[in-house]
């Protein structure tokens, strides 16, 4: 009796230290975004090693039932004694503090759960293995969204961002429907990515984005994920691709591009840098590369019948005369794109390139273009185009950069009897004196004054004709860039924000007024609206003022949502590059083509531009 009152006592007391000094790491993680233990010192957590870096190392728990809960932990410590204690395979127990981190320069990134401060550290046996999981198999993925606080019409593109944040919220977390939940009840875990493909070029840093061998929804033929509306009509955000870090083993990873297939990837996921990462234990080496041939447009001008346009669509990346990627640009043209009767460019440089010396005229840069492509092909365009004032229209300082057409003088000609605007000259509509409508300028921009297009380049606006006499007006739009601020599609602000979302969509709205004002005057006019938005469509509120009259020629000519992209940008191919017509045109014949001359580039330097050239053929008149 009395041995078993002690024994029981035993138990008793090794229940007690249990409960009040061993905490687990599944404890420690919870089921939510935060811990319940955040900033608290726990004590005797038990783990297998199964990374170490070079400021810190992973442990984990046999796995738990609930899916919610991750069972891996990051040691924050730089310690040369605490990483010299412990090896890859050693099972230990160690104590520390539970905390949430994130660096302090960068707000608007999620909170990483971490034990720091490490203590105790001992090792309890050593060469003990932890099975990853393999995604995919043992977990699937959302496919989806990436959080239920992304609420709005648009979903995760929904405007204004920041209505709420993931870390205030600190919600329960819903691993099968959103994409952040997901990686997140695997923070710390190791899990392996089977037959990976990557999705996007690496960054300077050599990370690369992929998905692997799981269902995916906007997946395109080329092997990339390309931004779609979901089945439910909500913008798709990609949330079953992942970045792949710097291989923890000091091997390097290979240079990527969209389409290559890899060996498998097996590594601990970790937040870092705004977005959720897998840090390979190794660099994975390279199966197979996609097909370098990118195929020219088919969409040829058609000599005989006088109703048929086609347009291309360049955004040349900071062209100037002596820029070294002009003739690249040029046998685009010439060979991709079969020298469309109107090319619509945007960022022409000055004739003094970046250079900032008071020169504002692009004429030198269109001269050389347009001789270069000359010869190389039987075409010799002429261009058009208005100098902006020196330094208002944003871009790389000096460069003054405009849109500006390029154009086959033997299909098409500017409609004579107006002059040329001004940079502050208003373009408007009016009727020649052939009773005919034209513009005022002949090129003209758009309310130059307007305060939407501060800093930001002035949509062009031509009228036209062609050799049959049919007429229509194009606008070449470069609206304001998406680059450097907002934050991070995988951060803490939801929905997340949309850097300088407000003045693209009044540009857009500006837009809209002007062809408003042409199909006032002639509900029947031909408008073609091309160029640079910065902007995806699945942004909807930002191209509700175009709703009723002006159609995206790609909706109009049946294109596959998942072929819809001329850019790559983080984990999706998206299309930032539109061509726009007004109701009558819609309602003709209209065919269209994007050029993958740089989104399927084999490598990130063997892009000649960042935007992909797109092809339109549309019919001015006729049925
Ligand atoms: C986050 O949620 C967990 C689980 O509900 C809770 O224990 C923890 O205290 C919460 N943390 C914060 C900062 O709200
Ligand atoms: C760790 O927990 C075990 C029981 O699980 C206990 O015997 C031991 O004393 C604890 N160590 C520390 C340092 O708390
Ligand atoms: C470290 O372990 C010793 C016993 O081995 C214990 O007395 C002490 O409380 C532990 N310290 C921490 C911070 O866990
Ligand atoms: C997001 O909103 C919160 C709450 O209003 C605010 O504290 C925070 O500064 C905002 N973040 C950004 C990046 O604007
Ligand atoms: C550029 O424009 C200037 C001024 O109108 C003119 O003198 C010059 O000949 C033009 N150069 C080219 C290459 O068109
Ligand atoms: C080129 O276009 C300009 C208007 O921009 C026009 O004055 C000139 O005559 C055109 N040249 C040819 C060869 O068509």
């Amino acid at each position: 009796m009395l041995t078993y009152a002690l024994s029981l006592l035993f138990i008793l007391q090794c229940a007690s230290v249990r409960s009040v000094y061993s905490t687990s790491i599944a404890d420690i993680q919870g089921s939510a975004f935060r811990s319940p233990y955040e900033g608290q010192s726990v004590q005797n957590v038990t783990g297998v090693v199964t990374m170490k870096l070079s400021t810190g190392f992973y442990i984990q728990s046999d796995p738990v039932q609930d899916a919610r809960v991750s069972t891996g932990l990051y040691v924050y410590s730089s310690s040369s004694k605490v990483l010299g204690t412990v090896q890859v395979g050693d099972m230990i127990s160690l104590s520390g503090n539970v905390q949430e981190y994130r660096s302090k320069s960068y707000p608007t990134y999620l909170l990483g759960t971490q034990l720091s401060s490490p203590t105790n550290v001992t090792v309890l046996s050593s060469s003990n293995t932890v099975r990853p999981v393999v995604l995919g198999v043992d977990r699937s993925h959302p496919t989806q969204y990436l959080s239920a606080l992304d609420i709005g019409h648009d979903g995760f593109l929904t405007v204004p961002g920041n209505q709420s944040q993931v870390e205030v919220k600190n919600a329960t977390s819903q691993p099968t429907k959103f994409g952040l939940d997901f990686w997140s009840s695997l923070e710390g875990q190791l899990v392996t990515v089977p037959k990976p493909v990557s999705i996007g070029f690496e960054n300077a840093y050599g990370e690369f984005w992929v998905r692997g061998h799981w269902k995916v929804t906007g997946g395109n033929a080329r092997g990339g994920l390309t931004l779609v509306f979901g089945p439910d009509g909500i913008p798709d955000p990609g949330p079953e691709a992942v970045l792949i870090g710097t291989p923890a083993d000091g091997t390097k990873n290979p240079t990527m591009c969209v389409g290559k297939t890899l060996s498998d990837i097996t590594g601990v996921v970790q937040y870092q840098f705004g977005f959720y990462y897998i840090i390979p234990l190794t660099a994975p080496t390279i199966l197979t590369v996609p097909e370098a041939t990118v195929p020219s447009t088919k969409l040829t001008s058609i000599s005989n019948n006088g109703c048929a346009v086609t347009l291309g669509d360049y955004n040349v990346d900071n062209m100037g005369p002596d820029s070294s990627h002009l003739p690249t640009i040029a046998t685009h043209i010439a060979s991709y794109l079969k020298t469309p009767d109107l090319m619509f460019l945007q960022e022409i440089q000055d004739n003094s390139g970046k250079t900032s010396d008071g020169t504002v005229s692009g004429n030198v840069t269109l001269s050389k273009l347009s001789a270069a492509i000359a010869s190389q092909s039987s075409v010799t365009y002429n261009f058009t185009e208005i100098a902006p004032v020196d330094g208002q229209d944003g871009g790389i300082p000096g460069g003054n950069i405009r849109p500006a057409y390029l154009f086959n003088p033997k299909r098409i000609s500017l409609v004579s009897g107006s002059s040329t605007g001004g940079p502050l000259d208003a373009v408007k509509p009016v009727f020649g004196h052939d009773g005919r409508l034209t513009l005022n300028f002949n090129p003209g921009r758009i309310d130059p004054t307007n305060a939407a297009w501060d800093t930001s380049r002035k949509p062009l606006v031509a009228a036209w004709q062609t050799a049959s006499g049919a007429r229509f007006f194009t606008i070449n739009v470069h609206d304001a860039s998406k680059s450097g601020g907002g934050s991070s599609v995988q951060g803490d602000p939801r929905p997340p924000l949309n850097i300088d979302i407000e003045q693209r969509t009044a540009q857009v709205q500006v837009i809209a007024s002007f062809i408003k004002s042409v199909l006032k005057m002639d509900p029947l006019a031909n408008v073609i609206i091309v160029g640079d938005f910065n902007e995806f469509v699945q942004t909807r509120s930002a191209f509700a003022a175009f709703n009723g009259i002006a159609f995206e020629v790609d909706d109009l000519a049946g294109l596959a949502p998942e072929e819809k992209y001329t850019y790559v940008y983080g984990n999706l191919m998206e299309q930032l590059d539109h061509i726009f017509v007004s109701p009558v045109m819609a309602l003709r014949k209209v065919e269209v083509e994007h050029v993958h001359v740089n989104t399927w580039a084999p490598s990130y330097d063997a892009k000649t531009s960042d935007h992909d050239p797109s092809v339109a053929r549309v019919r001015v008149c006729g049925l």
